[in-house]
């Protein structure tokens, strides 16, 4: 991993408790691949840095844009950045998503929450691939929902809400199986709880999970990201930050 400070191009809240930043500089790190993430230094103050997954990647343009959500006192503190601001940005962490080894053609991505942003990074390379491209995005609510033009600008977009206040009233699950028989392969972000449900429903899909919660560190160094696996000997555990975040659903129990 690399450290850069690179300066903030553009900071804007998206949606309730999320904000969008687009910081430009030198890119730590090269061929970042979607599903890494970096680790931000939001000053210090907070001695551990924030896991924050990647939107996007201009490398010739020199800009990296991450998403994430106010979920304590450091995304909190995060906020305040202005544009022209510096930030001290370790990456890229966790091994991502594995291009090279994609044979799909037609791709289905499923997003949950704050679990959406890697997924458009992805969905940009795959559509440049000229692999076609379905998203199914889940949030709690009609003021939580943020990228859906992005991810219009890259297939049909279905949305789902929790209590039904814009798009299908319910779960992304629910959407699945209107789907059969259009994709080959599926990649879902999101929480383990909606990532458990995905895998059950599409039992069967060639698919790739990415775990977007439960972190500490984010450099393999604690154990707060561990997850297991189905092998109950010492090597019934995957740490997310390390191992992950992208595993296959055969590899982790949920
Ligand atoms: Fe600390 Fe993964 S977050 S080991």
């Amino acid at each position: 991993m690399k450290r850069e400070w690179m300066d903030i191009l553009h900071h804007e809240k998206v949606a309730t408790d999320t904000y969008q930043m687009v910081l430009n500089g030198d890119i730590p790190g090269s061929g970042i691949r979607p599903g890494q993430f970096v680790h931000i230094l939001v000053d210090d103050n907070f001695f551990l840095r924030r896991p924050i997954s990647i939107a996007d990647v201009d490398e010739q343009a020199g800009t990296l844009t991450i998403l994430y959500k106010v979920l304590g006192k450091g995304t909190k503190s995060l906020t305040a950045k202005q544009q022209g601001d510096k930030l001290d940005v370790l990456g890229p962490g966790g091994n991502g998503f594995p291009m090279e080894e994609l044979k799909t053609k037609r791709a289905l991505l499923i997003g949950g929450g704050i679990g959406v942003p890697p997924l458009h990074y992805l969905g940009r390379q795959l559509v440049e691939q000229g692999i076609e491209v379905i998203s199914v995005l889940g949030f709690q609510s009609k003021e939580y929902i943020f990228f859906e033009k992005q991810f219009n600008e890259l297939g049909e977009v279905y949305v789902a809400t929790n209590d039904g206040s814009y798009g299908h009233h319910g779960f992304v699950t629910d959407i699945l199986p209107g789907l059969e028989g259009r994709f080959d392969t599926y990649f879902s972000c999101g929480p383990a709880v909606m990532l458990k449900a995905v895998s059950k429903e599409l039992t069967g899909y060639d698919g790739y999970l990415s775990i977007e919660e439960r972190m500490g560190c984010g450099v393999g160094a604690c154990f707060a990201c561990v997850v297991p696996t189905p092998e109950s000997d010492a090597k019934g555990y995957r740490k997310i930050c390390r191992d992950g975040p992208v595993f296959k659903p055969e590899e982790v129990v949920l």
